[in-house]
């Protein structure tokens, strides 16, 4: 397995460019099941997560073709098989947003049960109860999610007991082809949803609310293609804006909206870095400075989202003064503190809550990627330590950050990708 070895010390400057959204490619590529028209999406990121999802709708009979300029074609005029593996799906719990475009289309779908990971359970019953709700029947049976709809799907009023990201785009995505209305009470709000929308509405679907925590679908008969183009990764982007403000360096990000992290962006003022953005770039600059201490409380879109709590964990780790890092979103996400710690960080865990102390640095050392922000923190925190840190089982972070050891490399990092 690679690993990555990091030789920390070096401040980041410089420029790159921020990559297509995986949150937004993976529910948009599986929208494609939706309509036997082709569907030609821009912007995909090349990852190992958006390969999972190629390859499974690929085994489904879709046909893709992806090119080196992250365009992808896909056709799903032939699909001859409604099942998701589980060899696929154990290595990708996204796989589950086939499941809404299957029913909605073809009445039937064969789903592996996606299981927990490192992060938490990550249950699927709110998606069950939505599709049921629209008339869908649904038995678990050897680890597989047999469904059925005998006629369409019917539109239904759903109230999410909790905000679900991938219950509101498997829900959206299964609304539109369903008979009459569907209304989504309690939905997320995040951008990538708002993203699938504006593709699902570029296909015909008639969707209003999106962005809002209410979506109302009236359903069609039939979608049509489109071209789509995917937006950029916030995530990302806040990933080596965290890198920045953490190594006291300067960078801007090409190709990204400053309009889908402000909750980013505030914290990272908070910091005391200067940050600047146009209409498709940011710019951060910590001017030498040792960033200060920010508290985060994790919740759902507009607030701080989860997938940047580890990333500013690990800044606030050689941040000036103490902080809380308050996860409310999945049960087991402050699982790289342990590993932090054996750098030299000061971070105790109490529940739900990390309470950090900043330290004037870390040490370089020996650790071990958990899931994929995880590995991200443990880069931020490798850049950041005296001497030599080398990252074990980095296949977490190949899933979803493109080239990252290369555009760290165009930032003046130290890091090199040891090939097992
Ligand atoms: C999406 O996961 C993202 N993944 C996650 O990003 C992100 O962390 C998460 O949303 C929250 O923003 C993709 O978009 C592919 P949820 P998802 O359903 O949809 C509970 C990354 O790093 N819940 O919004 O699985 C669940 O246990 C990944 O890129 C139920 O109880 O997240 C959790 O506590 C990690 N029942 C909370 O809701 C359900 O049926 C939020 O989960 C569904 C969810």
């Amino acid at each position: 397995m690679d690993r990555f070895s990091i030789r920390g010390g070096t401040r980041l400057d410089g420029e790159i460019r921020i990559s297509g959204a995986k949150n937004a490619a993976l529910p948009i590529l599986a929208a494609t099941l939706l309509t036997p028209d082709p569907v030609r999406i821009g912007n995909v990121p090349r990852l190992r997560d958006i390969t999972t999802m190629i390859k499974l709708l690929s085994s489904m009979g879709v046909e893709l073709r992806a090119d080196e300029h992250g365009e992808v074609l896909a056709c799903a005029a032939r699909v001859t098989d409604f099942s998701a593996p589980y060899e696929l799906v154990k290595t990708m719990r996204a796989s589950i947003l086939v499941l809404g475009p299957m029913l909605a289309r073809f009445g039937r779908a064969h789903v592996s049960f996606p299981g927990g990971c490192a992060i938490g359970s990550r249950p699927i019953d709110l998606h069950l109860h939505g599709l049921q709700a629209m008339g869908a029947q649904i038995e678990i049976d050897g680890g597989y999610i047999n469904a059925r709809v005998t006629g369409r799907l019917r539109g239904a009023h759903i109230l999410f007991d909790k905000v679900t990201v991938g219950g509101t785009e498997n829900l959206l995505m299964a609304a539109c082809l369903a008979d009459g209305r569907t209304v989504l009470e309690n939905a997320a709000r995040e951008p990538e949803i708002v993203d699938l929308a504006h593709c699902l509405q570029a296909m015909g679907a008639c969707i209003s609310g999106a962005g809002s925590d209410t979506l109302v679908v009236d359903g069609a008969e039939q979608l049509k293609g489109c071209a789509y183009p995917v937006m950029p990764d916030r995530i990302e982007t806040g990933t080596f804006l965290v890198a920045a403000a953490a190594t006291r360096g300067r960078v801007r990000l090409l190709g990204t909206r400053s309009d889908t992290l402000e909750a980013v962006l505030v914290k990272l003022a908070e910091t005391g870095a200067r940050i600047e953005h146009g209409p498709d770039w940011i710019e951060l600059d910590m001017a030498g400075k040792r960033p200060r201490a920010v508290s985060i409380r994790t919740a759902p879109y507009p607030a701080f989202p989860t997938d940047m709590q580890a990333q500013f964990t690990a800044m606030n780790a050689v941040a000036e003064g103490s902080s809380t890092v308050i996860e409310t979103i999945f049960e087991n996400r402050l699982i790289q503190v342990h590993e932090m710690n054996r750098m030299g960080a000061r971070i105790g865990v109490e529940g739900h809550t990390a309470i950090v102390e900043g330290m004037p640095s870390l040490k370089g050392a020996p650790v071990m990627a958990s899931d994929l922000r995880a590995s991200a923190s443990l880069v931020i925190a490798g850049l950041v330590a005296e001497g030599e840190t080398v990252i074990e089982r980095i296949y977490h972070i190949d899933r979803g950050y493109e080239c990252i050891e290369q555009k760290l490399q165009q930032l003046g990092a130290d890091i090199r990708r040891l090939c097992a």
